[in-house]
């Protein structure tokens, strides 16, 4: 598991689109972890569990399948119980809801299981934000992006209105600041650097500049 690449960090600093490219080059499978949260909030929303019942949660992530499937190099789908569901996930209300689910330690543990089984197959880069803290503390590369919270709220608004949502870039930048801080403030795993990871401040840099800087960075410790 010494091999896979871990990429944390917040909300909207361009982790899955770096991990994406990064998979690509490098022949690796790239696992979104928050949308294996945001599968878990999407079903629970779907079927009327309460996002503040832990056993009732724990419950549903037993009762749930969860796949990744690569439709192309660095391209991968989400499943929940055989649906494809890599767009419904993105919606506001799952953004909404997600970090209330995922705070909840017995939900991680269930998570975390099915992440290190994952890893435990295939080389990986898995981005979240308790990669290289708690899922795969033994991954030999770490890197920790950041960027303002200005620029990732600008980045996410972009994003959504090019799917034609209409948010103002207020909204989300409160919706950002709020799960931000619920992720850093939860008790188990909470959003934070490793001791080991390369931290990246994104905010002046290209997802290519971002995804050469952690190549060069690899190559040189290997
Ligand atoms: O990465 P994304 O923004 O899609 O993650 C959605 C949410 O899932 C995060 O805000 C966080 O609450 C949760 N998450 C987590 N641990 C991870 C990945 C995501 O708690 N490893």
């Amino acid at each position: 598991m010494r091999d896979n690449i871990a990429i944390d960090g917040p909300a909207g600093a361009g982790k899955s689109t770096v991990a994406r490219q990064l998979a690509k080059r490098l022949g690796y499978l790239y696992i979104d972890t928050g949308a294996m949260y945001r599968a878990l909030t999407w079903k629970a929303l779907k079927e009327g569990t309460k996002v503040t019942d832990e056993a009732a949660l724990v419950d549903l992530a037993r009762n749930t399948s969860l796949e990744f499937k690569e439709v192309a190099p660095g391209e991968v789908s989400v499943y929940c119980d055989g649906e494809d569901v890599t767009r419904l996930i993105r919606s506001p209300e799952v953004s909404r809801h997600v970090s209330t689910v995922a705070a909840w330690p017995r939900v991680r543990e269930e998570m975390v299981k099915l992440q290190r089984d994952l890893a435990a197959r295939r080389k990986v880069v898995m981005d979240g934000r308790d990669i290289g803290t708690h899922v795969l503390p033994e991954a030999n590369h770490k890197f920790f992006l950041t960027a303002s919270l200005e620029e990732r709220a600008r980045r996410r608004w972009q994003e959504l209105i090019a799917q034609g949502n209409k948010f103002s870039l207020e909204e989300i930048k409160r919706e950002i600041e709020e799960r931000d801080r619920r992720d850093s403030q939860r008790i188990v795993a909470p959003l934070r650097p490793a001791p080991d990871a390369v931290i990246i401040d994104t905010s002046n840099l290209t997802p290519e500049e971002v995804t050469e800087h952690i190549l060069k960075t690899i190559r040189k410790n290997c």
